[in-house]
């Protein structure tokens, strides 16, 4: 199972570490053999000294190793801090920042000649939604052009658009029926990810073929990560 936290533009610096290191010791004491991922703003990046199971990532890079990209963080810096897992295509970078298909395409093969560990996003926004099963699959297959779906330390996430930040969870049938179509092209894990909370947390990861969540809102007080990563567990 992997449980991960997507802190968006959230937590300082100090937040950060005091969440990492709130989390390392919950894992350690309770002896938890779960995938944790913690994906915190690039400004809060740090070789934090944690155990092998928990992994600190990076929400975005540029596909460049370094180079004249005023604002953007390339591998190097992340290198720094041995960041070896991503995130690419989240919904909030495809439509709030306008990331094309191509430019997210870029990124992944960029992080898979890095060996890097992907998480790739994917998800229908709520008019396709509302069209049927087909229709979200026809879109999130699009998602997916010019993405290597053998590559061994992919990670999928399917989150529906109109399920992020709005309280409003998928219901089990829709995740089950999506990570179901998933699962005849894709072997590598499946996170579902939308208003994850520690009251659902556990029914969604019994879904057949769910292999984790990737959590926003509800994951950013380490007390109630740790109750989530704890859910994993049973
Ligand atoms: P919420 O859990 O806030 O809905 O966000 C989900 C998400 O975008 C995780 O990447």
């Amino acid at each position: 199972m992997i449980i991960a936290s997507n802190f968006k533009t959230n937590h300082t610096r100090k937040s950060t570490k005091e969440f990492v290191l709130k989390v390392e010791n919950f894992v350690q004491q309770n002896n938890l053999d779960v995938e944790v991922r913690i994906y915190p703003t690039a400004t809060a990046l740090d070789k934090f000294d944690v155990n092998k199971t928990i992994k600190v990532g990076a929400q975005n890079f540029y596909p460049t190793y370094n180079g004249s990209f005023t604002g953007e963080v390339g591998f190097e810096q992340l290198e720094e801090f041995g960041v070896d897992t991503v995130l690419i295509g989240h919904s909030e970078r495809r439509h709030v920042l306008k990331e094309s298909n191509e430019l997210t395409a870029q990124k992944y093969n960029f992080a898979k000649e890095q060996n890097l560990e992907i998480v790739y996003c994917v998800g229908e926004p709520k008019e396709v939604r509302v069209a049927g099963i087909d229709a979200v699959m026809a879109y999130v297959w699009e998602q997916f052009a010019g993405i290597d779906l053998d590559y061994k330390k992919l990670v999928v996430a399917y989150e529906p658009v109109w399920a992020i930040g709005t309280g409003l969870t998928a219901s089990d049938d829709d995740i089950k029926e999506v990570l179901q179509r998933l699962r005849e092209k894709i072997t590598k894990p499946l996170l579902y990810g939308g208003s994850v909370k520690v009251d659902n947390v556990g029914d969604i990861l019994k879904i057949q073929n769910c292999n984790g969540v990737l959590v926003g809102t509800a994951s950013w007080e380490a007390e109630d990560f740790c109750k989530m990563i704890e859910a994993a567990k049973k």
